[in-house]
Order: structure tokens, then sequence, then C-alpha cells
């Protein structure tokens, strides 16, 4: 029998594309129920034809709900997912919340499904940096085991919420009409600018968002030798993260070799042409489902290493399509209920 399914933070920026990629999949679902906040609550939200009624999410939402994805922050998330969890509905949490629990899996479809088959009623879904960086290092590693990544990021506004895309719209205008530039969802202006500050600093001088990629990427590839270090930066595109990677191998791959397993493995479209112009870039990977690597070279100073640059959409492939692929995989499997 089809589920009934919740989308918690429906009306936010990851919310909305949530409801159009289980639209656009056609998911099998007995009801779709969306809820947000108290502020939204009685708001009209489309899906397919129809439009939903949003309603406020209570600890009583989840009763006669079989499914949940979450994207309504990690406060929300560490409050409701166990009140849902308990009266039997599973839980795809977008938040960072949940991730680094033991309990919980964290998970990439393309990169360990298996970890799913464990869960206790609480999946986690990764960072969006995290995602699109492990879906290119799982098949090199299969190939030759991954003992170093550098990894530096240019993520998109949209990965703080609608709020930080009005954001950047908002100050653009406000350059072009000579206006002073008032920032509230970053420290400093975002339009025409890079900030290398997402998410806390710790006392290690990484931000926390830099550590998400380090430790996220050991638990999803299950292989605590893989060693990352990471730059995070904040910058004026709307939609799309890219990164460029150094990833240090146990033995050679060649430029060849790496299009070639790149090119056969999931989730993945090779754009690498320099003759022809052709490489990924955020302005056409938005929309799409897949991760693009491009730019793939053999790093000259040192032995055994490639560098590429990889692009996807962060708001599907780095936040609702992954959460939707995990909880087709939980249907799929007969995974949709609390052990
Ligand atoms: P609302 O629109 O009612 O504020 P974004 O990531 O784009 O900022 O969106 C955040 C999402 O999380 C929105 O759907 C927002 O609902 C929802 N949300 C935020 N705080 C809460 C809360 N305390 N309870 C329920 N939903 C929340």
């Amino acid at each position: 029998k089809d589920p009934v399914v919740a989308v918690a933070g429906a009306t936010g920026a990851v919310g909305r594309e949530m409801l159009r990629i289980l639209a656009e999949r056609d998911f099998p679902a007995k009801e779709i129920i969306p809820l947000a906040s108290s502020r939204s609550a009685g708001s009209k939200i489309e899906y397919k034809d129809s439009k939903l009624i949003v309603q406020e999410l209570t600890e009583d939402s989840f009763k006669g709900v079989d499914l949940a994805i979450f994207s309504a922050g990690g406060g929300t998330s560490e409050k409701y997912a166990p009140i849902a969890a308990k009266s039997g509905c599973v839980v795809v949490d977008n938040s960072s919340f949940w991730r680094m629990d033991p309990d919980v899996p964290l998970v990439v479809p393309e990169v360990n499904p298996e970890d799913l088959e464990k869960h206790q009623g609480i999946i986690a879904n990764p960072n969006c940096s995290t995602i699109q960086m492990v879906v290119v290092l799982k098949p090199l590693h299969d190939v030759s085991r991954i003992k170093r990544v550098v990894v530096s990021t240019y993520q998109a506004v949209s990965g703080s919420g609608q709020k930080a895309v009005h954001e950047l719209e908002t100050q653009v205008k406000q350059l072009f009409n000579m206006e002073e530039v008032t920032p509230s969802v970053y420290p400093y202006q975002i339009a025409f600018n890079c900030i290398p500050h997402l998410d806390a600093f710790l006392d290690n001088g990484y931000t926390k968002e830099e550590m998400k990629m380090v430790n996220e990427t050991v638990k999803i590839m299950g292989d605590e030798s893989v060693k990352v270090t990471a730059t995070t930066v904040r910058v004026p595109v709307f939609f799309g993260h890219s990164e460029s990677l150094n990833v240090q191998t146990e033995s050679r791959i060649s430029r060849e070799d790496a299009r070639a397993i790149l090119t056969q493995a999931p989730g993945i479209r090779v754009m690498d042409n320099p003759e022809e112009k052709i490489y990924p870039m955020p302005l056409f990977a938005a929309g799409k489902d897949e991760t693009f690597v491009g730019r793939i070279r053999e790093d000259q100073s040192t032995e055994n290493a490639l560098d590429m640059w990889v692009v996807a959409d962060n708001i599907r492939k780095g936040a609702a399509l992954n959460a939707v692929q995990i909880a087709e995989f939980l249907l799929v499997k007969d995974l949709v209920r609390v052990p």
C-alpha cells in the first residue's frame, strides 16, 4: 500500500523542491501533507494539479503518517524527528542534527544504500557539499583507495534558504540603484563578493561546514582512512554548488581512466572537453539531477592525484532529490517501517 507522506518545512527553499520532485517522479503516495510553522499554516501550495493546504507542524502531525521528509532546520528536526519515529513514521532528515549519530544512517543512494537496512526510524541526508563530492569520490575509491582529498567549495546562496536568495537579489538591486547594502543572513555583503565563512567557526580554525565535509565523508564512505581537508566559501550564485577537488589515490589513475570510471558511475555526467569549452557550471547545472564533473587532469605537482571540478544543484542532488531518492529506496526495499 502507498504511504502517507509528510514534508516538514514544505514552504522553504528545499521543501518546495521536494514537493516538485515528488510530483515529477510520481512518488507513490496515498497522501502528501505539507507542514510548516504557524506563520504559513493555512496557505496553499501546489502539488501536481492540485493545491495542498499547509498545516502547522505539531507533536500530533505524524499520527497516521508513514514517511516524513524534514527540511525545517536543525532545532525542528531535533525535537520532532524522534516524536515522528516514536509514532511509527520513518524520517528522512535534511538537517545536520542527526547526521553523526551512530544509530542514524547517513546515506547517498549512489554510494551507501545498504546502510538504510539498519535504520531505527531516522535517516539523515548529508550536507549538500558532501553529497556531490562523495558521488564522485566513491567510484574512484572503488578502483584505487582514496588517501586524501583537498576540496574548496563555491556555494550558492540558496543553500542558506529562501531569505538568502532574496538577500542576494535585493543587494544586486540596491547596488545598481546606488543604495546602501544591508546584510542580514550573511555577515557581509554577498553580492559581488565571496565569503569564506559558512556556519560557525570552531577551535581548530575550520568552520562547522568544513568539518561536516571531513566527518560525513568518512561515515558515508565507511572508511576512516579517507582524509579530507576543506575550505568552504559562499559565492554570489543563486543555485548550484561548485567544488574544486584534488584527490590523491593509492595508485595512479590516468585522466582517461578517470573519465571512463566517472562516465560509468551512477548519478554522474562527465562534461570534460576543454577544446570545445565544455566544463560544468552552476548556471547550467541548476534544475538538473546529475552531478557534473569536468576539468579532469592529473596533478602535476605530486604522484597519484587528480584535479577536477564538480558541480551540482545544491537544492536538488544536494538536498531534496537525495532525500526523495532515499525515500524511493526505502519503499522499494520495504523499509518504510520503524523497527
Ligand atoms: P515557514 O515558511 O512557515 O517559516 P528555508 O530553509 O527556505 O528558510 O525554509 C525553512 C522551512 O522550515 C520553512 O518551510 C519554514 O516554515 C519551516 N520552519 C522553520 N521553523 C519552523 C518551526 N519552528 N516549525 C515548523 N516549521 C518551521
